[in-house]
């Protein structure tokens, strides 16, 4: 499996959901030809989607959403999901990724449980990954997913 190609398909997925709300996706930046050691691309590209997705939900019209592939060193390859959306306070981040919780600056009106971050931690986690989230609010949020190589 190769990163670059799941955060491809994760794109093709909601092209169309970001061109409606007009926001434009830009990347995969960076070349990683490396290869991930082996796992469930069906479950990744879920887990990339719900990510992406998210960062679509969050984010206002004509704002850009780039992907970025970075080396992450001994810990393997990182994907870095970045958006120019409502953000997320630091009290909110070290509740994030349990089931159910959303953040104070969600808006009631968008549909949602609360479950897209636990599924996608569960994921990374069991493919031997990690993942980050640096954000400020009114300006953005990194999502950065890393995976082990082969
Ligand atoms: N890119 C982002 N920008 C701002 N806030 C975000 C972003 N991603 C997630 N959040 C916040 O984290 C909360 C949890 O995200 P999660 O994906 O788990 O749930 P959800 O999107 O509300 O619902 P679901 O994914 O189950 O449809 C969201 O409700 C939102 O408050
Ligand atoms: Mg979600």
């Amino acid at each position: 499996m190769v990163l670059q190609d799941l955060a491809a398909e994760a794109m093709d997925c909601l092209w169309s959901a970001a061109e409606r709300q007009s926001i434009e996706l830009v990347g995969p930046e960076g070349t990683l030809e490396d290869t991930l050691s082996c796992g469930n691309s069906d479950m990744l590209i879920r887990a990339l989607v719900n990510v992406l997705g998210n960062a679509i939900k969050y984010s206002p019209p004509h704002t850009t959403i780039t992907l970025r592939l970075a080396d992450a060193g001994a810990e393997g390859i990182a994907l870095h999901v970045v958006d120019q959306g409502i953000g997320i306070a630091e009290s909110d981040l070290p509740r994030l990724f349990d089931p159910f919780f959303q953040a104070a600056e969600h808006d009631g009106a968008k549909a949602g449980v609360g479950l897209g971050l636990s599924f996608v931690k569960a994921v990374i986690e069991r493919h031997g990954g990690s993942i980050r989230v640096t954000s400020e609010v009114g300006r953005g949020t990194d999502f950065g997913i890393v995976l082990p190589r082969a």
